[in-house]
């Protein structure tokens, strides 16, 4: 699905990270869009390649997440969770603030999360 690919703009402006493992294999990625409202940072994407699924690399990512935003002088990642995600961010210690429709696939219902940036 186009919309579902990582944004080109956003790896030339240094948004989007991947997660290696110790031979230097992509195992994940990570994607951050600052949306010029105050502190708020949105959590573009967020995927780990289901074969290293629960091996920590999706945590290692969010904390790339909150460490960027925190350069970017963000406070709050808002985080649109599919339902497989859910438990994922509650353990990060987001908090859900919400739900709505997948705008691709209205059936599907996405949580919403906030998650506050602690201070350095
Ligand atoms: C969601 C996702 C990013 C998690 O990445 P991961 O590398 O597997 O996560 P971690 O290993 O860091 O897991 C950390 C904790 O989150 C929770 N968790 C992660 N995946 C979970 C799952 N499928 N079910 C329940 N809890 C889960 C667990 O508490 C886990 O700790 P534990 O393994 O010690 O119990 C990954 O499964 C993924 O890419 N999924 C497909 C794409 C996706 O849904 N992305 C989110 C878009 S909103």
């Amino acid at each position: 699905m186009p919309a579902l690919k990582v944004n080109l703009a956003l790896i030339a402006a240094g948004l989007v990270f991947v997660a290696e493992d110790e031979l230097g294999a992509a195992r994940g990625y990570m994607a951050l869009r600052p949306t010029g409202m105050g502190g708020l940072i949105l959590l573009e994407g967020i995927f780990v390649d289901p074969a290293c699924a629960r091996s920590g690399f999706g945590t290692r990512l969010f904390a790339t997440a909150i460490e960027h935003s925190r350069r970017m002088a963000g406070s709050v990642i808002m985080i649109f969770s599919n339902p497989h995600a859910v438990d994922f961010y509650s353990r990060l210690g987001a908090t859900k603030i919400g739900m709505t429709p997948f705008v691709f696939s209205p059936d599907v219902q996405l949580s919403v999360f906030a998650f506050t940036i602690p201070a350095p």
